[in-house]
């Protein structure tokens, strides 16, 4: 399905991109290239040039994508020169250019059109032929036009005056020609008067005013254009209002204002046309920019236009006039048809893009709805699934509390059910401990009855707490006691318990009374838990401290100490767990004790932690705050609480910390230290523990060191060795390997003890010769086990050594340097059966060892002393020989030792229970 999805997002962009392409794309028709055409205007601010841009605009609007660029010169030279070169930096296409003067503005001209772009000399031109096209009339043709209509006017004398447009400018130079070509040959026409006007009507005027005396006669003017024609008009209406003159201008430029105009409204007597070619000139340019066809010179034709046919023109430019609106507003039309049209297509498009769109998205959807209902499908399947998973844990768990619940019920009520048996048990044991009339064996007896009724009756008290606590939550009903004289109270009833155990205990407090908030009935059970455990876990001559203290008014600390056995770090972490039972457990007990405390102190709002260091004891720290802001109201008690009787409540507490008596246990142990042994240890504590431990059952010896211990081995020869690994001088391993390889101490089992857990460790002491490998921290029942397997191991190893059965007497000894001295043992014995001198110091010379040492390891492999063992090898060779032979009692005796026949026969029936003549009679019947 994600790959589904993947695939359809993927087509989706792709499908965006075309789309965005599309709607990108639409709406652009055909475009111009965006030509920059640049316009220098010699003079913007008359009506004609105003014409000639306009023009120009109407034009290029039909070219949209063309930028235009337009300078105005305002009839400066040097300032036209400076905005050509600018355009020339600027970057255009094409210039065109209507120069101000002609000579002046050449040079720049040129250097446009000689870098490639082209020229188009519109109106006035430059004096030489460097450009790429002129647009214009022949101005020459308006002079002459214009000389040649004035001449036709009138047979009678005309005097002239002529206004000249600015002298360096190419249209006053060639029309003041044409003018002059036109009037030439006619007598009655005399040019009178000539000023420059500049084109320009003020300049037109005060030029006049400067020869106002030539012009009395005058009675024709022809001015280069109307603007000055106009202005000579005003001038002459004042200096001479009555003289009918009149002036012929040039432009006839249509509109209000327009030569036309004035035409019409008499105030110049013509005008000739000279079109602006604004329109042309543009045409041209795009010719040019567009590589087609045009011509290099575009020349406009000019009439003269008088009262006769002003009319006839305005009506035509009218006309053209409407026409050219027409256009415009067409044009607009069109413009607008088209914004419709390209708004038309973009809607077109999007409505398109939409429903291509809607249609792949349907589908996408479409197909994301069959695979969401497939994987609904599935969920909820799944969801069935689980829920029906949750329901069978939820039932399962119910019926797990149900269980757990019923469980508690029994534990609880069967705890109560042993409360009553067990106080029907202690009562009249009480009694009977009391009477006087009982022997030692019978009042010990019942002593042990009475330690382990009270211990069961702890056991049960702790289960009814705990169940109270975690199940019943049992709330605190605190008053304020003094907890120096409460915790005092408490050590004092372990205290003959204490002395027994031969343990110091020392109670020490800051103050001689603190007031603090307790339960008195809750918290001795921590106080019993605490103490009991510290001499539990006490060596003999340990010393438990407790130590009450303050700390900073806040809280009361009550630090229990003992420099016992200790812990290690991962069993002090554990220790207030549920149940937990350290490494040491069958003397910790059921690992409630501490679970409750931990409890009852936390009901208290206190703390409680431990520090513990293996083989260097634990301290455990009370910490309950002072004052009783932290309870409820409703735990509070006001009255003197009623103290519990400590003493008796204590009793099930110090049961476990009374002194076992030996109870038979059936097994090597059981017997009075017949066993000894070596104990090679360098960390006095351990050391002392151990010799604690085993010392009931066994003789011990110890060692700190290797070397020492190798001695001791040899000198006293014990039935076992425990070793520690690591030792001074010599390594428990090298030990063992010492001991394992002299036929002395070879049959010893050799227990090696250490911290070094790793296989590697455990499998390179059995490399060693161990007979078996303990990690500390080790259990002390199971180090017994271990012992005791050993022991009895070897005893198996005896009664094949000394069995009757000859067979196994060949059994393979598992040890080769037992099996050597076995064999030179036992073949020393055969050899001298019949020596009546043979004794043990022949045998201990012979094997180089010391009597202890033979008696020893003759003990320890077959089990019996050396004298018993050569008396038992005679009588059997006395059997054999009195089955197997005729030889007389008498020859008989001598061969196996015997000195005296008399002696031989007693010591036989003795073994036998029956004489050796008896036995050989039987023998004989039997067979
Ligand atoms: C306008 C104008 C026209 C004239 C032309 C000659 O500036 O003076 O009246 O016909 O220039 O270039």
């Amino acid at each position: 399905m994600y790959s589904g999805t993947f695939r359809g997002l993927s087509f989706c962009s792709a499908l965006c991109s075309l789309l965005l392409l599309l709607l990108t794309g639409c709406g652009h028709g055909k475009k111009d290239h965006e030509y920059r055409i640049g316009f220098s205007q010699c003079i913007g601010s008359d009506m004609w040039r105003q014409t000639m841009l306009q023009e120009m605009k109407m034009e290029l609007s039909l070219h949209p994508g063309a930028k235009f660029i337009y300078k105005d010169a305002d009839g400066d030279n040097n300032r036209q020169i400076e905005q050509v070169n600018e355009m020339l930096k600027e970057g255009v296409d094409i210039l065109i250019i209507s120069p101000n003067e002609a000579e002046p503005l050449t040079p720049v001209v040129e250097k446009v059109y000689n870098s490639g772009i082209p020229v188009v000399v519109l109106d006035r031109k430059t004096s030489t032929q460097q450009y790429t096209a002129y647009v214009g009339a022949d101005n020459y043709q308006v002079g002459k036009i214009a000389g040649e209509y004035i001449a036709s006017l009138s047979d009678s004398p005309i005097d002239l005056a002529e206004i000249t447009g600015l002298a360096g400018s190419s249209p006053a130079m060639e029309r003041e020609r044409g003018f002059m070509d036109g009037i030439a040959g006619k007598a009655n026409v005399k040019l009178k008067v000539k000023v420059h006007g500049n084109w320009l009507r003020s300049v037109a005027i005060s030029q006049l005013d400067k020869v106002k005396d030539q012009l009395k006669d005058v009675n024709y003017i022809f001015a280069h254009n109307d603007v000055m024609a106009a202005g000579a008009r005003a001038f002459l209406n004042q200096l001479a209002p009555h003289r009918p003159i009149k002036i012929v201008g040039v432009d006839a430029l249509p509109g209000q204002g327009g030569g036309l105009q004035m035409v019409s409204d008499g105030v110049l007597n013509a005008s000739l046309l000279y079109p602006t070619g604004g329109k042309e000139a543009i045409e041209t340019a795009f010719h040019i920019l567009n590589n087609e066809p045009f011509n290099k010179l575009n020349i406009m034709q000019s009439l003269a236009i008088d009262s006769a046919n002003v009319q006839l023109m305005k009506l035509q430019w009218n006309r053209i006039n409407s026409q050219q609106h027409d256009i415009e507003s067409q044009r607009s039309l069109l413009q607008e048809q088209r914004i419709v049209y390209n708004n038309q297509k973009i809607i077109m498009n999007i409505i398109v893009i939409t429903l291509v769109l809607a249609i792949v998205f349907g589908g996408l959807a479409f197909f994301s709805l069959i695979e969401n209902r497939k994987a609904n499908r599935s969920l909820e399947a799944k969801n069935q699934e689980i829920l029906a998973q949750r329901n069978q844990l939820v039932e399962m768990s119910a019926k797990a509390d149900a269980a757990n619940e019923a469980k508690f019920n029994f534990f609880t009520n069967i705890s109560h059910e042993f409360r009553t048996p067990l106080t029907l048990i202690l009562s009249p044991l009480d009694e009977m401990l009391k009477d006087d009339g009982k022997h030692g064996s019978e009042n010990r007896s019942l002593k042990v009855i009475q330690q382990n009724a009270f211990r069961l009756l702890g056991l049960v008290n702790q289960l009814l707490d705990y169940r109270k606590l975690e199940y019943d939550n049992q709330k605190v009903k605190v008053s304020e006691n003094d907890i120096v004289g409460f915790a005092r109270k408490i050590t004092d009833s372990f205290r003959h318990h204490a002395q027994k155990l031969n343990v110091n205990m020392i109670v020490t407090n800051e103050a001689k009374v603190i007031k603090s908030w307790f339960d008195p009935l809750m918290l001795d059970k921590v106080f019993f838990n605490l103490i009991a455990n510290a001499l539990k876990f006490s060596n003999q001559k340990g010393t438990v401290r407790i130590n009450i203290r303050k700390d900073q008014d806040k809280a009361v600390l009550i630090e229990v100490q003992d420099n016992g056995l200790g812990m290690s770090r991962e069993d002090a972490e554990q220790v207030f767990d549920q149940f937990y039972q350290a490494d040491h457990a069958p003397i910790l007990g059921s690992g409630i004790g501490l679970t409750l405390t931990k409890q009852i102190v936390t009901l208290h709002h206190g703390t409680i932690e431990v520090k513990s260091e293996k083989w260097r004891g634990s301290t455990f720290t009370v910490s309950l705050p002072l004052g009783h802001a932290h309870f409820s109201d409703s735990q509070l008690l006001h009255q003197t609480p009623v103290l519990p009787d400590v003493a008796e409540r204590s009793r099930t507490y110090t049961a476990d910390l009374d002194q076992l008596p030996d109870v038979a246990k059936g097994d090597v142990l059981s017997k009075p230290k017949e066993y000894s042994v070596l104990i090679v240890e360098d960390n006095p504590d351990l050391l002392h523990y151990l010799e604690e431990k085993l010392s009931e059952h066994f003789e011990i010896y110890k060692a700190a060191n290797g070397i020492s211990a190798l001695q001791s081995a040899i000198e006293r020869v014990p039935d076992l060795i425990i070793s520690d690994v690591v030792l001074p001088e010599l390594s428990g391993k090298g030990l063992c390997e010492r001991l394992k390889s002299d036929f002395r101490t070879s049959h010893i089992p050799v227990i090696l003890l250490t911290a070094q857990n790793s296989l590697e460790q455990q499998i390179s002491g059995i490399h060693a010769m161990a007979d078996a490998y303990l990690t500390k921290p080790f259990d002390i029942g199971y180090l017994l086990a271990t012992m005791q397997g050993l022991i009895k191991n070897r005893m198996k190893l005896k009664e094949r050594f000394t069995s009757d059965n000859e067979s196994s007497e060949k059994a393979p000894i598992a040890k080769t340097l037992d099996h050597k001295f076995v064999n030179d043992f036992l073949g020393i014995v055969e050899q001298n059966l019949g020596n009546e001198n043979f004794d043990v110091e022949e045998i201990c010379s012979l094997l180089s060892i010391s009597r202890v040492q033979l008696y020893r390891k003759v003990k320890a492999l077959l089990g019996c002393s050396v004298a018993d063992y050569i008396l038992n090898r005679r009588l059997k060779r006395a059997k054999y020989l009195l089955t197997n032979s005729n030889k007389s009692i008498a020859e008989i005796t001598y061969e196996i030792g015997f000195s005296n026949p008399n002696y031989f026969s007693t010591v036989f029936k003795s073994k036998y229970n029956s004489t050796p003549s008896e036995f050989r009679r039987q023998h004989l019947i039997s067979s």
